[in-house]
């Protein structure tokens, strides 16, 4: 395996690596590049949705996607599709976000498999959550470890949202009041394989505050845009631009990620799998 860094601060393309045969040390090497580097990828992949699904399990068991319907006959595989036909759709994965964060259980990895992008535009880009917490003063990283946030998946799954996902016909969301429900984590917590601390926050679940300095709805909102801003600065970022075949995994622990919808009547599909991870916790 070649590992390759692709900024100084996260993201790093691994080669010499055939996903379709991963025995259980490069699995553990794999493993720990990823959380090492947060985001990896590997070019050059031809992963069916079976040989995806029992790649996946070499990271770790499957993590249940909410609202997103699976492939048929793949119950773990999800496809993310936008037709050329779909110029004015929404792009899936759209907004800042780290995936199913309002779970108490969310994923620790997401597993996409590029089968058919666009030749321009349709990138994807992370954010180093550890990076945003390392960069803070010791008074902020220290005041937000009492900080608890709210997240639910109320802003991308409520049932008011289901025309913008109808819009997205090879893909089949299904949103529901169950997206109302909320999942508290706390602010800052603690990576359970590498040790390093992240502010585990993303601006499209985490829809509340609570914490002794926040006493006002105008507190909240205000932390809120702050570490919304602060997370996605452009100097903890890292940019890919997807080629067919490419498999990108990231972790989810530690990242934020934003899909950018600007490939209006070209065709993107890739197939996502998710393996799961533990509560986020502080220590
Ligand atoms: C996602 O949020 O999982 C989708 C990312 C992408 O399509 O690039």
């Amino acid at each position: 395996m070649k590992i390759e860094p692709l900024t100084g601060v996260i993201g790093a393309r691994i080669t010499g690596i055939d996903l379709q045969n991963v025995d259980e040390s490069a699995a553990k090497e794999l493993r720990e590049n990823i959380c090492r580097h947060q985001v990896v990828v590997i070019p050059d992949q031809s992963l069916s949705p079976k040989e995806q699904t029992e790649f996946s399990h070499q990271l770790g068991p499957y993590s249940p996607v909410p609202f997103v319907q699976p492939i048929p006959n793949h119950p773990e595989v999800i496809k993310i599709v936008k037709k050329a036909s779909e110029v004015n759709a929404f792009n899936f994965g759209g907004v800042w976000h780290s995936d199913f964060s309002f779970l108490e259980t969310p994923p620790a990895f997401t597993i996409l498999h590029s089968i058919d992008v666009p030749v321009t535009g349709g990138d994807t880009v992370w954010t180093s959550n550890s990076a945003a917490y390392e960069a803070l003063d010791s008074e902020s990283k220290s005041k937000f470890e009492s900080v608890t946030c709210i997240h639910s998946a109320s802003a991308s799954y409520s049932p008011k949202q289901q025309n913008l996902h109808s819009a997205l016909t090879g893909m089949d969301i299904r949103t529901s009041t169950e997206a109302e429900k909320t999942q508290e984590h706390p602010l800052v917590c603690t990576h359970p394989e590498t040790g390093i601390k992240s502010l585990f926050f993303n601006g499209t679940y985490v829809r509340g505050l609570r914490g002794p300095e926040i006493s006002s709805s105008e507190d909240e909102e205000h932390l809120l845009l702050w570490l919304h801003n602060w997370t996605t600065h452009v100097r903890f970022t890292f940019r890919h631009r997807w080629a067919n075949g490419d498999v990108v995994i990231w972790d989810n622990r530690s990242t934020q990620h934003v899909a950018i919808n600007d490939y209006a009547g070209q065709r993107r599909e890739l197939n996502r799998t998710t393996v799961a991870g533990e509560i986020p916790s502080l220590y």
